[in-house]
């Protein structure tokens, strides 16, 4: 009923040119309808990679943005940039974004907004630490995290977020998540959102699982009833590998 959607975060790699090449070539290959197929790439290669993709497969996202149009905001980039670039997607409150750039739940909540306001999907990210998980704290974490990061939106602008479920010790670690680990709390989060929203956003919203995602290991994700896909740092830098990803979501 819903769709996966397979999104690559390139994070801090990818020159443009590197980037277009990665399009170009993935572009060979016929991709799959039935996955919502997503490139998260440096601000410098938006513009390029949004006009190779134009009326293809592939939707481009950003990886952060402002929540202001405008104003004295130096190093930031707005909503109506991202969209006049042909950007579709941004990724919001990635864990490296909360751990080394001061992102919180509240600066969240005003890019969701935002980026919904503008027309924007945002893939937002929420996940615990290991001090976190061991100390049982997972959903509590999470509970809290959708909680701030999404409150005050209506069920509709609800229904057009994707939530990216990342155990921030899993992020570029090797060490996944198991797949009934990441539904356990997938399924948790699911509940959350019904409990704040309704049932019946909660059976549309997607939520995906990240984490050291291979083409290896996800169809075991993929085979859960409550994940909606995968958001993929390393293994989409490739793109053979990320075809592979796309492939395993159809
Ligand atoms: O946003 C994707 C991410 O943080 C996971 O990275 O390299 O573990 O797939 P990776």
């Amino acid at each position: 009923m819903r769709t996966p959607v397979i999104a690559g975060n390139w994070k801090m790699h990818k020159t443009v040119e590197e980037a277009v090449d990665f399009v170009e070539t993935i572009q060979r290959s016929e991709l799959p309808g039935e996955v919502e197929t997503v490139l998260c790439a440096p601000f410098l290669a938006l513009p390029a990679l949004a006009e190779k993709a134009k009326g293809s497969k592939i939707g481009i996202g950003a990886q952060n943005v402002h929540w202001e149009e405008q104003g004295a905001y130096t190093g930031e980039v707005s909503v109506p940039m991202l969209k006049a670039a042909g950007v579709q997607y941004v990724i919001i409150g990635h864990s490296e974004r909360r751990t080394y750039f001061a992102e919180t739940d509240e600066t969240v909540n005003r890019k969701v907004k935002a980026a919904i306001a503008g027309g924007l999907t945002p893939i937002v990210c929420v996940g615990e630490v290991l001090e976190e998980r061991e100390s049982g704290q997972t959903k509590q974490v999470v509970q809290e995290q959708v909680k701030k990061g999404l409150n005050g939106l209506s069920s509709e602008e609800m229904k057009k977020v994707i939530i990216a479920y990342e155990p921030v010790w899993a992020i570029g670690t090797g060490k996944a998540s198991t797949a009934e680990d990441a539904e356990e709390v997938i399924s948790f989060i699911r509940k959350t959102v019904a409990d704040l929203f309704d049932q019946q956003v909660a059976n549309e919203v997607r939520i995906q699982y990240g984490g050291s995602v291979k083409p290896e290991n996800i169809g075991t994700y993929i085979a859960q009833p409550n994940i909606d896909g995968a958001l993929v740092g390393g293994a989409s830098l490739e793109p053979a590998s990320f075809l592979k990803l796309v492939e395993a979501a159809a």
